[in-house]
């Protein structure tokens, strides 16, 4: 109610206007019938008694459009924004460096690959952000986030520090991600069904990048070669978010230069 409020009236009037008139057109064109409409119906107070609207956004890809309106174009020099998902936890700890964001679980496998993702952050223009303070959250190798794996100690592959360094560099250990699914138990997983959209993302961690003076980032970083880069379930991949990964001794290695755009 209180968004709804700063909503101009004449503007939610000619945009409801308009989404009426389209719905209305698709209706009549597909000769709905009242059974269909009611099904749509419960299938809507369903995604709000499941809390998944914010889900139904993204896997109908909504939410990539509005980002990509919102923050598109990168004439700026800052880094390609990217949709948040709904699967951010609120006050993820501080970590002390060396940053590492996980902590080994039973069921992890034997196989994972731990991963040193480092970079600089800077504004656009090139000047480091020794303030800026990243914020990660991703899945383990295996079992997907933390809070659907009883495995996992919380907030494990989330995490927050500052950058602390004069040359706006940063680094942290993970371990890479595996592509995984959007939660299908709910109402929003039998829409997927039943439109035929299979419910997999392409393995990517997530990034929100915050100094002073500047625009927020919140952005995702995807690894080449993952069978679903070309088709994501929500449509979230871009060109430039695609980073190589490559053997560094032990470990894996990934760079990824954030800049921010100057507020405003
Ligand atoms: C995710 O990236 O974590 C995500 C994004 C949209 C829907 C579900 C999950
Ligand atoms: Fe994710």
């Amino acid at each position: 109610m209180e968004a709804m409020s700063r909503v101009d009236t004449e503007r939610a009037a000619s945009v409801v206007g308009d989404a009426l008139a389209a719905i209305h057109e698709v209706l009549e064109r597909h000769r709905v019938t009242e059974e269909e409409w009611h099904a749509v119906l419960r299938f809507l107070t369903e995604v709000g008694r499941a809390d998944e609207f914010i889900l139904l956004s993204d896997v109908t890809r909504t939410s990539v459009l509005i980002d990509t309106m919102e923050h598109g174009g990168d004439e700026s020099g800052a880094t390609a924004s990217d949709v948040e998902g709904p699967l951010y936890v609120d006050d993820p700890p501080w970590r002390e460096k060396p940053v590492k964001v996980y902590e080994d679980y039973e069921g992890m496998g034997d196989d994972a690959d731990v991963l040193v993702v480092r970079g600089t952050v800077t504004s656009a223009d090139g000047r480091p952000l020794p303030d800026a303070v990243i914020d990660i959250w991703q899945t383990g190798p295996s079992g997907g986030y933390d809070i659907w794996d009883e495995r996992q100690p919380p907030y494990n592959f989330r995490g927050r520090w500052r950058v602390e360094d004069e040359r706006g560099a940063y680094e942290f250990e993970t371990m890479l991600p595996k592509p995984y699914t959007v939660p299908t138990d709910g109402p929003v997983g039998r829409y997927l069904e039943a439109v035929g959209q299979h419910p997999w993302r392409p393995a990517h961690i997530h990034f929100k990048v915050t100094a002073a003076g500047h625009e927020r980032l919140v952005t995702q970083v995807f690894f080449p070669d993952d069978p679903y880069l070309d088709n994501d379930t929500i449509g979230a991949v871009k060109p430039a978010l695609v980073r190589p990964v490559e053997r560094r001794g032990e470990h894996l290695g990934c760079d990824f230069d954030i800049a921010l755009a100057p507020a405003g």
